[in-house]
């Protein structure tokens, strides 16, 4: 891990400045507050601190850094996150020594953005010629506004086998780095021609609004009706959401997603005032997607057709949503309709009928088992819902429901759910962690109370680590959580320590230096909250010493070394009169 470029992207870019794209901020008594876009919040309960460039929600114990509260809103991996706000703030990220082709793949993952976006304009100039009059007409004919054809950057590939092909190479561009770009094919004779022809040209963005890959719609019949690019370096089918990029901003205000599958109907929902919407791009949802989604909102509300098929892709759809503690309704179009038809001619009023109707995404699974699972498969659907959570907190959370829901006796289903294996796919819990459920609190029993209280103190005041070391802190915690958190405190640089705390971990931690701003303490306070700690120290220490010398006392009586047995109960009975003149 690149230690000098994460500290360098940390003091380059103030956390405020970014956390301020998601979410409105005030200033409140020197940092900023502001709805936490992590749960459903719509009071500041997330404060935003930039002289320590932390973020901390009182509500649902979101915290982290910078590179943590971007990865985590746009559902990116730490590494992704990082490299984005690295080339937002101008910083070369050193790359990892092993990796000597890093340089040559970021040149050529450049490469393809750029003809991409050649690619793009092209694309648009030639819907807005007269080579795209059909198109605009066969537009218009759908309902389609100009504005959204501008907000998705509609565009149009003209009936032509080397249009694109012979602009590209305008630009310099080789026909071979055009295929290796997914745009041109190359047919078993090594003829290398335009992939789109005579399509409407849907751009695929990232979520910094770059164009990584297109769809195509033919205009007249022709087959396939959909082209999509196919994976390239920049673009990898089921990572992506169609108008995700678009959805955004509105998705962390509703804190909800629409997902929808074709293009069309994302832009008509769009259109119809449904800007939480994206479209899952001619596959089947994903977990790479839903752990896209997982990142904004707390609801996605899947629209399917109502037909066997469609409600056949809600049932696994729901599921891969709950399974990331994510809630989601589904809402079933009328027969013969997609969203696209249905707002075209009933309008919004329609679509919310539907809505209106949508059982919750687990009532509905419950509600389809019931109807047409024989007992052993409601069974096994049951169990392997249960074993692929990770999180046993929802585990809990779902169990007594599908009980209830599927009528099964709770002591039964528990005994035979027991002999469950551990999740699976072991390779999940890292994405688990990113989930926007809660991170679990520490816990809560009398010992955990103590070490909270005692580790505040090196928390907050971080120069009296060493001391506190060099006199033997650890043996005041009782827990295990509580010792790590020490462990890691007392073995770095002041400055690195978030780095290496886990989740939960750096809840508390964030919390402690929150709570500091609320209560510094006074040099007086100061000094009687150190000499409080002193003290349990070596009175800790005290005790320890005595129940070892009442042992090793035992030991010599047992073995009837009377002498030695004397001499201890001398040394214990002076330590005694020590311990009371303390
Ligand atoms: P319109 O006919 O333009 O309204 O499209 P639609 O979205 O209603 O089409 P349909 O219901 O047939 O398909 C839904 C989605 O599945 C499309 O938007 C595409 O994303 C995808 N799809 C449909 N047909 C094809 C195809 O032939 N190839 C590929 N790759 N995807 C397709
Ligand atoms: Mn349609």
């Amino acid at each position: 891990m690149d230690r000098s470029g994460i500290e360098a992207v940390k003091a380059r870019i103030n956390i405020s400045d970014v956390v301020r794209r998601y979410v409105d901020l005030k200033p409140v008594s020197g940092r900023w507050m502001g709805a936490c876009p992590f749960h459903q919040e719509t009071k500041p309960s997330m404060s935003v601190n930039d002289e320590e460039g932390f973020f901390y929600c009182f509500g649902c114990q979101a915290s982290g850094d910078v590179i943590d509260f971007y990865g985590r809103i746009n559902g990116l991996e730490f590494r992704e996150a990082l490299e984005q706000l690295a080339a937002e703030a101008g910083i070369e990220l050193e790359h990892v020594p092993h990796d000597p082709h890093a340089a040559e793949r970021k040149a050529r993952k450049q490469l393809l953005i750029d003809m991409h976006n050649e690619a793009n304009s092209w694309f648009q100039r030639n819907l807005s010629v007269a080579a795209g009059d059909h198109c605009r007409k066969y537009l218009a004919d759908r309902g389609m506004t100009r504005e959204m054809i501008g907000k998705f950057g509609l565009g149009y590939s003209p009936e032509d086998w080397h249009g694109l092909d012979n602009f590209l190479k305008t630009r310099g561009r080789t026909p071979e780095q055009g295929v290796e770009a997914g745009l041109l094919s190359r047919n078993a004779k090594g003829d290398i021609y335009d992939r789109f022809r005579g399509r409407l040209i849907f751009p695929i963005q990232n979520l910094s609004g770059r164009v990584i890959a297109f769809g195509g719609r033919v205009i007249t019949d022709g087959e396939p009706k959909y082209l999509n690019s196919s994976d390239t370096p920049i673009y990898k089918k089921g990572e992506h959401l169609y108008g995700l990029n678009l959805a955004r901003s509105t998705m962390t205000r509703t804190k909800r997603a629409i997902l929808t599958e074709g293009y069309m109907d994302v832009i008509s929902l769009h259109q119809f005032g449904y800007t939480d919407s994206c479209g899952v791009l001619g596959t089947a949802l994903t977990p790479d997607q839903v752990k896209r989604l997982a990142g904004f909102v707390s609801r996605v509300d899947l629209i399917f057709d109502g037909d066997g098929a469609g409600r056949k892709a809600a049932m696994k759809s729901a599921r891969m949503i709950l399974l990331q503690g994510v809630a989601c309704r589904v809402v079933l179009m009328p027969e013969g309709e997609d969203v696209d038809s249905l707002l075209q001619s009933q309008g919004a009023e329609g679509l919310d009928a539907c809505m209106n109707e949508a059982p919750d995404g687990l009532v509905f699974c419950m509600n389809t088992l019931n109807a047409d699972y024989a007992p052993r498969d409601i069974m096994a659907w049951a169990k392997s819902f249960l074993s692929d959570l990770s999180d046993a907190s929802l585990r809990a959370y779902y169990l007594p429901r599908l009980v209830n829901g599927l009528g099964l006796s709770e002591a039964d289903f528990r005994r035979e759910a027991g002999a469950m294996a551990p999740p699976r796919n072991t390779q999940q819990q890292p994405q688990q962690a990113q989930t926007p459920s809660r991170p679990q609190k520490v816990p809560v029993g009398k010992d955990d109370k103590d070490d909270r209280y005692f580790l505040r103190f090196p928390i907050q005041y971080p120069d009296y680590v060493p001391a506190l070391a060099e006199r033997g802190f650890e043996r005041i915690l009782r827990t295990d959580w509580a010792k790590a958190i020490w462990e890691k405190l007392a073995n770095t640089q002041p400055g690195q320590i978030t780095s290496l705390l886990n989740d939960q971990e750096k809840s508390f931690y964030y919390r402690c230096r929150e709570e500091l701003r609320a209560n510094v303490l006074s040099g007086r306070e100061l000094l009687r909250e150190w000499n409080y700690l002193c003290n349990k120290i070596s009175s800790e220490q005290r005790i320890k010493d005595e129940k070892q010398l009442t042992e090793a006392i035992r030991q010599a009586q047992q073995s009837g070394d009377t002498k030695r047995a004397l001499e201890l109960l001398a040394l214990k009975e002076s330590r005694r009169r020590d311990d009371e003149q303390y």
